[in-house]
């Protein structure tokens, strides 16, 4: 008998209007093992569609598709093949990107990134642990990459009850890897670098920020300097501030490598630096601010509104009139609207008239999918400080 799933009439409902996931509250009868491609039927045995099944964690199911018929592997061929090929329409002038974006997709918690010659994936379920030789074998045939690396070392796995590991999958997978984004280049560890190797999200951003960059840049939360090396070219002095010491040795190497020596990286808390810098009355023209997320989940939210105020408020005071502040938020448990009002907050707090030049998100390699709001995460203000 085929696996199946009997969920509430509020789970029908949740997937009528787009969201893909099901909770373990909605979940009436399970007839499946852990990480099952199961039918989901309705209280009334109506068919709602296929999905992936998880025993462990609070997002029992994952909706991969609406129809009834079982899933064989023409089906994740084709979600592959449509991902691959709307990033081959999108041009990207980098040889780093999102192939997979999970639920934006329709993938639901399957990550593929591509760093030239290799891909580094990520299995956030039970289901897709278990379809990992099926998508492997799948991805060798559309891509023939040299190696395929799965960065299994996340946090949400354990949600999963899946294990925190990282393993090549296919062929070999070296400690280094050298790619492009637009003239920049950079070295990536795939093996230990922070999230697959870098923040692929941010692209667009880079290349939106160059617009307004000039005099004195500061980038906080550097990581590799993804902002500081973009934004140097049109800037006289550039100071990346990032608390990891690796993240730091690596933009002196990519600085020199680029051929940016105007870029001198500081392994600090940038809290702490912002304050600092206040105090030594220092000023810029340019501050990027892309911390991490600082809402992992719901509880946390108050105190990341307190970060966010905090960093936000600090940058602005550091501003000369006229510059330009990029700021960014990726909690996705504070959505654009907040950020909206925390940066408003900030201003007012900094007595500065502030302009939204411009609202960013996350590459487009990275889609929202509509009726997910989980799906947007990254939100990205370009602001000018007037007064
Ligand atoms: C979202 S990433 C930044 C990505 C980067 N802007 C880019 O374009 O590649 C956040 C970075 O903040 C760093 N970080 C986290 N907490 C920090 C803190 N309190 N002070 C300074 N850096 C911090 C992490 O090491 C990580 O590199």
């Amino acid at each position: 008998m085929q696996p199946s799933v009997v969920v509430a009439p509020r789970a029908e409902q949740r997937v009528e209007a787009g969201h893909l996931w099901i909770y373990k509250s909605d979940v009436l009868e399970v007839r499946a093992e852990p990480g099952d491609v199961v039918a989901v039927l309705g209280a009334r045995g109506r068919t709602i569609g296929r999905a992936l099944y998880s025993d462990r964690s609070q997002i029992t199911l994952r909706l991969l598709s609406h129809a009834a018929d079982p899933l064989d592997e023409a089906f994740w061929r084709r979600r592959l093949e449509q991902a691959i090929g709307y990033r081959a329409r999108l041009a990207i002038d980098a040889t780093a990107f999102r192939l997979v974006h999970a639920e934006g997709d329709l993938l639901p918690s399957l990550i593929v990134d591509r760093y030239g010659d290799y891909l580094v994936l990520q299995s956030l379920s039970q289901g897709v642990e278990r379809l990992l030789p099926i998508l492997t074998r799948l991805l060798v045939d559309l891509l023939a990459p040299r190696g395929i690396l799965a960065r299994n070392d996340v946090k949400v796995r354990a949600l999963e009850g899946l294990e925190p590991r990282v393993e090549v999958l296919h062929g070999d997978v070296p400690p280094s890897i050298a790619v492009r984004e637009g003239p920049i280049e950079y070295d990536v560890d795939p093996w230990k670098g922070q999230k697959t190797g870098l923040f692929l999200d941010q692209r667009e951003n880079r290349v939106a920020a160059m617009d307004y960059a000039r005099g004195r840049l500061l980038d906080c939360f550097s990581y590799q300097g993804g902002f500081a090396m973009r934004l140097a070219p049109r800037c006289d002095e550039v100071a990346a501030v990032d608390i990891s010491a690796d993240a730091v040795a690596r933009i002196a190497a990519n600085a020199a490598r680029n051929g940016l020596p105007q870029i001198q990286a500081r392994e600090a808390n940038v809290f702490d630096e912002l304050h600092r810098l206040e105090r030594e009355g220092e000023r810029f023209d340019t501050i990027v601010l892309d911390p991490p997320a600082f809402a992992k989940n719901k509880a946390s939210v108050p105190r990341a509104l307190a970060g966010y105020r905090d960093i936000n408020l600090r940058a602005l005071r550091l501003l000369n009139p006229g510059g330009t502040l990029v700021t960014c938020s990726c909690s996705y448990n504070v959505d654009e609207a907040t950020f909206g009002q925390v940066v408003h907050e900030a201003a007012t707090d900094a007595l500065v008239h502030v302009n939204v030049v411009e609202k960013r998100m996350q590459a487009r390699d990275h889609p929202v999918l509509l009726g997910v709001p989980e799906s947007y995460y990254l939100k990205c203000f370009i602001l000018r400080r007037l007064a």
